[in-house]
């Protein structure tokens, strides 16, 4: 017999500190209107210096924890879908894992950049088909430290957060009903933290010339964005036999709200079932979908048997959608 695998709690962090666009006109030669016009995004997050990836995963994972009346010790797994993790190794997941006290958990870190926290729902929610009860998967990102604040191309994108969700056993006719994960890495290049690991290890020279930041071309990324969100989204909703009038809840991932608009348009998603939340926060990578996902159930409500569309893109260049029907937690 095949377990239905569902979300049984979800929890966030976000930073304190409200960097906004005011704010950066100040420090560079942009402007609010061209940031608001061309990303839709007002303000982001930053993290204090003190606070590492770790920190924010652990406090939305006791969130998650909670909501999901589940303890740590029943943990079975951790996956931590992060591209800044605290440090190269031991993985976020491994530190998140004694931070929480999930002494019977296995951990590891998961990339895919933006779209880490759906690929880490498909391999979750295949963990607890194999006999796994409790699966934490946590999606975090400071992109702020591997962020050039000179380049005003891409500082003005990002921002920091966390977000978790545990997954476990749900009633059938419940739970992630399909998933779709893909890659391209022909597209590696278009979005890419070059240095840092084994083929370019930092050097002196390399901080002198402000190598150490992440790298984008923001054009091509553009253009793979709005073609793997419609078609990932199109065979997600083919698997999973729903047409998008029965999607309760558009959760893409809150990169651009231009590219978000034209998803929804695409598949005809109408306002009030679309989730924005770009203006808030820029792009968290891979915390915008779960910091998104814990809003709605936090402020705006889901009910049983909603079915909630997310879709994630991001560096690899890789993609993940799924479908989960809300509900079926059994007591
Ligand atoms: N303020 C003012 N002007 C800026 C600016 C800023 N912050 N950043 C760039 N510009 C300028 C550029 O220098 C360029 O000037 P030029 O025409 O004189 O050379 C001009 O604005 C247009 O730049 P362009 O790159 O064509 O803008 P765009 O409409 O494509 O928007 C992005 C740029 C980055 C907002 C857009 O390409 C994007 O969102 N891409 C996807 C990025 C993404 O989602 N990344 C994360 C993936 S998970």
């Amino acid at each position: 017999m095949i377990t239905n695998v569902g979300i049984l709690g979800t929890g966030k962090a976000i930073p304190d500190y409200i960097l906004t666009n005011a704010e950066l006109e100040e420090r560079m030669d942009t402007t609010d209107e061209w940031i608001t016009s061309r990303t839709g995004i007002k303000e982001r997050r930053i993290a204090p210096p003190d606070v590492a990836a770790s920190d924010l995963g652990a406090i939305a994972a006791k969130q998650a924890l909670d909501k999901a009346g589940a303890s740590p010790e029943e943990i079975d797994l951790i996956i931590v879908a992060t591209i800044t993790g605290d440090m190269p190794f031991p993985s976020t997941a491994c530190i998140i894992q004694d931070k929480i006290g999930a002494i019977n958990a296995s951990a590891f870190d998961l990339s895919a950049g933006c779209s880490g926290f759906v690929y880490g729902l498909d391999v979750g929610q295949n963990m607890v088909r194999g006999g796994y009860q409790r699966v934490l998967v946590i999606g975090v990102d400071l992109l702020s430290r591997v962020t050039d604040y000179e380049d005003r191309s891409t500082c003005v994108l990002f921002g920091d957060g966390a977000g978790a969700a545990v997954l476990g056993p749900v009633a059938e006719g419940y739970g992630i009903i399909s998933t779709d994960i893909g890659a391209d890495g022909s597209g590696a290049k278009f979005l890419q933290l070059p240095v840092g690991g084994s083929r370019n290890p930092i050097t002196p020279s390399i901080l002198a010339n402000r190598e150490h930041y992440l790298r984008m071309s923001g054009n091509e990324v553009f253009k793979f964005a709005v073609r793997v969100m419609e078609d990932s989204t199109e065979r997600v909703l083919e698997k999973a036999r729903i047409p998008s009038k029965d999607i309760a809840w558009f959760i893409p991932h809150q990169a651009n709200v231009r590219i978000i608009r034209s998803a929804a348009v695409k598949l005809k998603i109408p306002d009030e079932n679309l989730y924005i939340n770009v203006d808030r926060y820029g792009n968290t990578s891979a915390a915008s979908i779960p910091i998104a996902l814990d809003e709605i159930v936090e402020e705006k409500g889901i009910s049983d048997g909603d079915n909630i569309l997310v879709v994630g893109f991001g560096a690899g260049l890789t993609w993940g959608s799924a479908i989960i029907r809300w509900g079926g937690v059994m007591k």
